[in-house]
């Protein structure tokens, strides 16, 4: 039956990608930063959907689209916890069923996921970052120097500004 071999077949899908079980920690060490900014991840992919025509025009209104943003939202949700299960695996099919129902092209169903992942890592690395500046700390640290530079750089801005204040 297609459903058995598809269950079995989805851990060679996911070696293959290379979300072997450490992957899938690693994914599921930032589920809440995901959840975080699946939100605007997807509004940003619906703002930019509703001004293309080729794909704008398989909603009737906003209505059927504010609907498939919140099934979508719980579908990425589904794959923040890392869980690719019997249910996961149903829950894509279903979802890629309803989009071929639709006449939508694989090439802007795959489009689409790439304008979500694209916000989703530019966000996740941003908190990364913040995260690393604050914690660097001492003396010769990058964060250190940027804060000695910036007290460097007012003195010499402010001597600059005398003569203009002061032409005489
Ligand atoms: C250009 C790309 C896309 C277009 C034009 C599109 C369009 C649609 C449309 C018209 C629906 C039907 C809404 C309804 O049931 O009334 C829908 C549903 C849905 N879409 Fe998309 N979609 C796109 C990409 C994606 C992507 C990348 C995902 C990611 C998983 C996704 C997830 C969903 C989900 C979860 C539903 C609800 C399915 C259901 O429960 O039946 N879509 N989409």
């Amino acid at each position: 039956m297609e459903h058995s071999r598809d269950d079995g077949d989805i851990t060679a899908r996911l070696d293959f990608i290379g979300l072997d079980n450490k992957g899938r920690d690693a994914l599921r060490s930032v589920e809440p930063l995901i959840a975080k900014h699946l939100p605007e991840a997807l509004a940003r992919f619906y703002k930019k959907l509703a001004t293309v025509p080729a794909v704008s025009r398989f909603f009737s209104g906003s209505d059927q689209m504010n609907r498939a943003q919140s099934s979508q939202l719980g579908h990425w949700l589904a794959i923040a916890t890392g869980r690719f299960d019997a249910k996961y695996v149903e829950s894509s099919r279903r979802i890629g069923l309803r989009h071929a129902q639709i006449g939508l092209e694989p090439r802007w169903y795959i489009g689409g996921y790439g304008v979500i992942v694209e916000t989703l890592v530019t966000e996740l690395a941003r908190d990364f970052m913040d995260e690393h500046i604050k914690s660097l700390k001492g003396g010769s640290s990058t964060a250190s120097m940027m804060r000695k530079f910036s007290r460097l750089r007012c003195p010499i801005s402010a001597s600059r500004c005398q003569p203009w204040s002061n032409p005489s």
